[in-house]
């Protein structure tokens, strides 16, 4: 199964100009990018994801501020990982429940495999740990 890593992007700049880096499809993004959504205002006392997808993959970066995933494997094995850098990417392949916390004025953009869709969603933790082998 494939697991869940960080992404280093190259910088272009320097700390006068500032920096920029880039993501490609296919490149140094391991899908086709069908969709892009950023979250932000969140209070950083609140908690968002707690859910899995069964066929979406997504690259996150935390554009601003420091944002804390928990991903869990159906066989409840944690890991977490800090985004504190706008040079650093998480790509979360399916089959991954996630637990996302927030720091003040922090902002996730999110390159996302697949279009919106609710029915690729598992929002009950006992139903995505249940599922065993199906996604
Ligand atoms: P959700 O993915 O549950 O957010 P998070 O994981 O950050 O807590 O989405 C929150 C709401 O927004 C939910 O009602 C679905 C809706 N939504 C869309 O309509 N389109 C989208 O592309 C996304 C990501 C969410």
């Amino acid at each position: 199964m494939t697991e869940p890593k960080l992404i280093k992007f190259n910088k272009i700049g320097d700390p006068s100009l500032g920096y920029i880096s880039i993501a490609e499809e296919n490149k140094n993004i391991p899908f086709q990018i069908k969709r892009v959504y950023w979250t932000y205002f969140t209070p950083n006392h609140v908690e968002r994801g707690q859910h899995a997808h069964k066929k979406l993959e997504q690259l996150i970066v935390a554009v601003s501020g420091i944002i804390e995933f928990t991903l869990t494997n159906k066989n409840e094995k944690k890991q977490t990982f800090i985004l504190d850098n706008p040079d650093k990417g998480l790509y979360i392949p399916r089959g991954y429940w996630r637990d996302i916390k927030f720091s003040h004025s922090a902002v996730l953009l999110c390159l996302a495999s697949e279009k919106y869709d609710e029915k690729d969603y598992i929002r009950d933790y006992s139903e995505f740990i249940n599922l065993g082998n199906e996604i």
